[in-house]
């Protein structure tokens, strides 16, 4: 009959994947017990790597087979994995006082992504968010008609750019950073720095989020941005018909790729409302996003039928939503703004913190990512070269 106390005595020969130190000396052992020749083992690490976990079964059912038990059954308990960001790899957040940035896409230029963009802001500025407004779109600036910022001057402050503010929000574009109609030929190195530069180079307040108006497509503006920042959330603008949901999915496809986390789908230009008779009916289809969204596994925020006050008040910069809240479409646009943030809200709560480089045997206080944290790993590895080097190895594989 195999005790307790021989599997304990085993298990304090496993070392920690990359220490000398063993799993019952750290105390990440929490329960063993045996019934009839099963084991079952309860460990606690502070590590979610993979490859640490697949290290320590192997080490522990190594250990423990010697013993001649019948079955091993290994529970390790382990924080969860930290949340990759579009920003991950390349470390960078170049506006940092920005809580969350929204970047609107679309696979199809014309949809409406910027009456979107447009509505959407004022619509969280209208539920209490301090918002911002960047027209990304270097190619085809629209924004400042649609806000009425048409010909304003921007204010510079030493060699910063102040936004405009209107409705509610801070509002910046390519578009009033350049003589008006001038055409803009962007080579890929000039779109890098033009986007970065909208980010930091513009004064953006302490911003609850940012919502940025992408040019169409999936292409240079979209992955410097990504990349520049931590994008919370992904929105897709289209219209229902076949053809626009083709290239939607080309923009779902990126959002994931990115590791930019999917928001929604707002389909737009979805049934028309006849001024005359207010009757709802379908020009380009309607409801077609409902089956995208599933595939993607994400919601339908709005769909905003054709509405011929849409285009009037994106000609005179008049958000349908700032004049017209009670509207139908006013209705849609602050709906979708609550499930939007819902949604942000959510995304932020799930991001675990990642804790890979955190590991158990470093001094109190001392950070693994610090420099003093480091040093004193290096110290330790170098250590345990030099006792293996001796003879003196534990032999369990790990030392390093
Ligand atoms: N639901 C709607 N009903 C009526 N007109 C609309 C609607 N949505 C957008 N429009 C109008 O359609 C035109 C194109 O919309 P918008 O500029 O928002 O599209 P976009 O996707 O940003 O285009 P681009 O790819 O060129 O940047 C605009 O004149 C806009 O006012
Ligand atoms: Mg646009």
């Amino acid at each position: 009959m195999i005790t307790v106390e021989q599997i304990n005595e085993k298990l304090s020969k496993v070392a920690y994947p990359g220490f000398t130190k063993s799993i019952v000396d750290f105390g990440f052992v929490k329960d063993v017990a045996v019934e009839n020749n099963n084991a079952m083992i309860f460990v606690d690490i502070t590590s979610s790597a993979p490859e640490v976990e697949a290290s320590l079964r192997e080490d522990i059912t190594k250990e423990l087979k010697v013993l001649g038990l019948e079955d091993i059954n290994i529970t390790i308990k382990k924080p969860q994995a930290p949340k990759q960001m579009s920003n991950t790899q390349s470390g960078k957040n170049i506006a940092p006082q920005v809580k969350n940035f929204i970047m609107v896409s679309s696979g199809k230029g014309g949809v409406g992504k910027s009456t979107t963009s447009v509505n959407l802001a004022i619509a969280l500025a209208m539920q209490g968010k301090k918002v911002g407004l960047l027209d990304a779109d270097i190619y085809g600036p629209n924004i400042p008609r649609m806000v009425g910022l048409d010909g304003s001057e921007p204010e510079i402050i030493g060699g910063k750019v102040k936004p405009f503010n209107a409705y509610g929000i801070e509002v910046m574009s390519m578009g009033s950073l350049v003589e008006e109609g001038q055409a803009l030929v962007w080579r890929g190195a000039m779109i890098q720095k033009a986007i970065q530069q909208l980010l930091q180079d513009i004064l953006w307040s302490e911003l609850d989020c940012l919502v940025i108006d992408m040019p169409p497509g999936t292409g240079d503006a979209q992955l410097t941005l990504a990349q520049s920042v931590p994008v919370a959330a992904g929105i897709n603008v289209t219209t229902p018909q076949q053809v626009a949901l083709d290239d939607s999915r080309r923009s779902l496809e990126m959002f994931a790729k990115l590791n930019i986390p999917v928001a929604g789908i707002v389909e737009n230009m979805s049934g028309f409302v006849c001024p005359k008779c207010d009757e709802e009916s379908d020009i380009f289809g309607s409801g077609t996003c409902d089956d995208l969204a599933k595939e993607y596994n994400t919601d339908v925020l709005a769909c905003i039928p054709i509405e011929p006050s849409i285009r009037v008040a994106g000609d005179e910069g008049k958000p349908v939503v700032y004049f017209y809240p009670d509207s139908l479409t006013g209705k849609r646009y602050l709906e979708a703004a609550d499930k939007l943030w819902a949604n942000i809200v959510k995304s932020n709560e799930d991001g675990a913190i990642g804790n890979d480089t955190i590991q158990p045997n470093l001094p109190a206080g001392v950070s693994a990512c610090s420099a003093e944290g480091q040093a004193y790993q290096e110290k330790q590895k170098q250590e345990a070269a030099e006792k293996a080097a001796s003879g003196g190895c534990c032999g369990g594989g790990h030392c390093s």
